[in-house]
């Protein structure tokens, strides 16, 4: 009896999802959502919990998150995982997020592919430990005829960093001939940028109630719509993301127009 309630309690949750996407497929979607997963080590710690339980517990959010993106025709997801200045954490703590890639993949690469995701990274890949920066490789590999959604995880990513890079090759093909400074405009510096691939995110998520962007995307998020949620990362399901995307079709977006 009580398995019989608890099967239906779960079909509803799921009809009632379905409902909620469909209606979201009436409109148009974000092409390109970015989300600053944050708040993992307080999850851990209202649980009295290490915070690499927090981080772990991310993790699964992160696949439920990448398929309900996948499924309402999101075109590109870029996750922040790992700031340029999330160095200065404790060494264990770094450690074990930098293993989570492979655990990762290791678990859902098969899934991914299966669903036509596609993996790409972007960040400082040199600074990376060799086994995270080839679980990630092997993963864009398998995945790079892809053509569905594109899982694109910012993994030892810094925006400034990133801006100053690109100000660099551009001072440095200009010298060479390459580029002409008279050439030099918005689109074509985007090209420069870690993101050349990618629009530019339409809508900016961030979790765990804090307000500000962490040197995250600073030159792509100019005219992206935020969402700020108290919800922490590991809490973060998909009534909430549904929610964000039904608050992004209601915004008007005018670009400093009318
Ligand atoms: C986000 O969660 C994950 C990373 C930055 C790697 P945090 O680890 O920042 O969690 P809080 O903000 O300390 O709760
Ligand atoms: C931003 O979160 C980086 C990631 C989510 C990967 P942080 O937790 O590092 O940001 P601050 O330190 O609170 O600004
Ligand atoms: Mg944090």
């Amino acid at each position: 009896m009580l398995n019989k309630f608890r099967l239906r309690k779960k079909q509803n949750t799921s009809s009632t999802l379905r409902d909620k996407i469909e209606e979201i497929k009436k409109m148009p979607v974000p092409e390109h959502i970015a989300i600053i997963m944050d708040g993992n080590g307080r999850w851990a710690k209202k649980r009295a919990l290490p915070r690499i339980a927090g981080h772990h517990e991310g993790m699964k959010v992160v696949r439920k998150t990448t398929m309900l993106a996948n499924d309402i025709g999101i075109k590109a997801l870029t996750l922040y995982a790992f700031s340029t200045e999330n160095w200065k954490r404790p060494k264990n703590e770094v450690e074990y997020i930098m293993k989570l890639p492979e655990e990762f993949l290791g678990t859902f690469l098969p899934e991914l592919v299966k669903n036509n995701v596609q993996v790409k990274m972007m960040g400082y890949k040199d600074q990376l430990p060799v086994h995270t920066l080839r679980a990630i490789e092997k993963a864009m590999e398998e995945t790079k005829n892809n053509t569905g959604l594109v899982l694109n995880f910012a993994l030892n990513y810094g925006s400034r960093a990133e801006i100053l890079d690109a100000v660099k090759q551009v001072l440095n093909d200009c010298k060479n001939g390459i580029l002409e400074e008279t050439e030099l405009n918005e689109q074509v510096f985007s090209s420069y940028l870690m993101s050349s691939t990618f629009s530019d995110p339409d809508l900016l998520i961030r979790t765990s109630g804090e307000i500000r962007l962490s040197n995250f995307m600073l030159w792509q998020l100019a005219y992206s719509e935020f969402w700020f949620t108290d919800v922490l990362w590991p809490d973060f399901n998909e009534e909430h993301l549904l929610e964000a995307v039904e608050v992004f079709q209601k915004r008007q977006r005018r670009y400093g127009g009318l």
